[in-house]
């Protein structure tokens, strides 16, 4: 029997629990079926991780044009037996939607997480950019709505920030996109925003500012300036520098981001139709990540050998980059539990095995 006690005492435990805890204990207590696509990706292995570990049910869609199995196989050693089973993965491509009906069949909650990221990468081939992100975007929201899902998060980019210049960035002011990249994440939120009206399918983008994190891929031209940096270092090769090192990012590490996405999915609806950024709301130079990452290696043993190279200005990149995410926070409950240092700390011994495995 349940007596006044215990129940009182359920309260108090419920009251003092953040947001992100209570939504936790909900899921553990009642599995939903979650859908990742981009799950052999960094972020969306991530996302994979954590779901798994909440005991929820993934199906997971990827057609690994970035992604990669040994992402996959990391999870999968990362997780109990049972948990692994709660997997099922679609090998497919979000440009056909026969794949995206397939992979939302039964689900409650998206998380959109397939596209072609890099500014570089688009301005390079802008029109597989736009198959993937605007018409794969498309077709997964045409899925979706017709499977009737709870509810459809989906990665947006602080890149639709474009040239507006003011700091911190609140959700509602954005200037003219610098890249192919930044056209097709602006589009995604403009489909978005018209399935709500003229469908009554209410979605949430989620901005994301420069994530970070475990199995975020150190290798290839379009590598982001954490783990190229990080890989180099570790090699001893020399690091370059895109202009002057005073352009800035808010990094983020990936649990801040695993957090606002489970939050928003599950957010109730009048918090959805929105755009929510997802930062810590702090703003470091490359020349001060630089150090930072130095810092952390020398911690891990790590001698550097490598000369710092200033070279020209990167075309599409934008100059300063901070988010305000007061939006996230008073909305969905969001609390970053990661700065920049305290990320940096975590994924630095991982990058080290990553690299030794070869
Ligand atoms: N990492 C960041 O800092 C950042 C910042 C802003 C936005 N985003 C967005 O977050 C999402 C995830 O990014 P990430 O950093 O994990 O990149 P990632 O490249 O590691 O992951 C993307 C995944 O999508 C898959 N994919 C690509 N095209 C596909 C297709 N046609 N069909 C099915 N799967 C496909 C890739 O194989 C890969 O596994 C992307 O939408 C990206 O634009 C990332």
């Amino acid at each position: 029997m349940i007596s006044i006690f215990s129940i009182k005492h359920h309260l108090v435990k419920r009251d003092i629990m953040t947001k992100y805890q209570e939504v936790q204990t909900d899921l553990l207590a009642a599995s939903k079926t979650w859908l990742v696509t981009g799950v052999a990706g960094f972020i969306g292995s991530n996302l994979l991780e954590k779901l798994l570990k909440l005991n929820q049910t993934v199906v997971g869609l990827d057609n690994f044009a970035t992604g990669h199995q040994h992402n996959l196989d990391e999870v999968k050693s990362l997780v109990t037996t049972e948990q692994w089973q709660r997997f099922m993965f679609i090998q497919g491509d979000i440009r056909n939607l026969d794949d995206c009906k397939k992979a939302v069949t039964g689900v409650d909650y998206v998380l959109h997480q397939a596209a072609l990221g890099s500014v570089p990468r688009s301005i390079n081939d802008p029109i597989t950019t736009n198959e993937v992100n605007i018409s794969g975007f498309l077709n997964m929201l045409v899925a979706s709505r017709d499977e009737q899902v709870k509810s459809f998060t989906y990665a947006a980019s602080s890149s639709t920030y474009g040239d507006h210049p003011a700091l911190p960035k609140v959700e509602e002011n954005i200037g003219n996109p610098l890249s192919p990249y930044a056209v097709t994440k602006y589009v995604n939120e403009l489909y978005a925003g018209v399935y709500a009206r003229t469908y009554g399918f209410k979605t949430i983008g989620l901005r994301y500012f420069n994530v970070f994190g475990q199995r975020q891929d150190p290798n290839g031209a379009y590598a982001a300036v954490i783990p190229k940096w990080t890989a180099a270092m570790i090699e001893g090769e020399d690091i370059f520098i895109n202009g002057d090192g005073e352009t800035s990012r808010d990094f983020c590490y990936i649990g801040n981001t695993v957090q606002m996405n489970i939050l928003a999915a599950t957010a109730s609806s009048e918090l959805k139709d929105k755009i929510y950024n997802v930062a810590v709301g702090d703003r470091t130079s490359l020349n001060q990540l630089v150090q930072a990452i130095k810092v952390e290696l020398i911690k891990n043993g790590i001698e550097i050998k490598g000369n710092l190279i200033y070279r020209a200005f990167r075309d599409g990149d934008v100059r300063h980059s901070q988010a305000d995410i007061n939006k996230a926070c008073t909305n969905l409950g969001y609390e970053p539990k990661f700065d920049i240092f305290s990320g940096l700390n975590n994924v630095m011994s991982w990058y080290i095995n990553f690299l030794r495995k070869g």
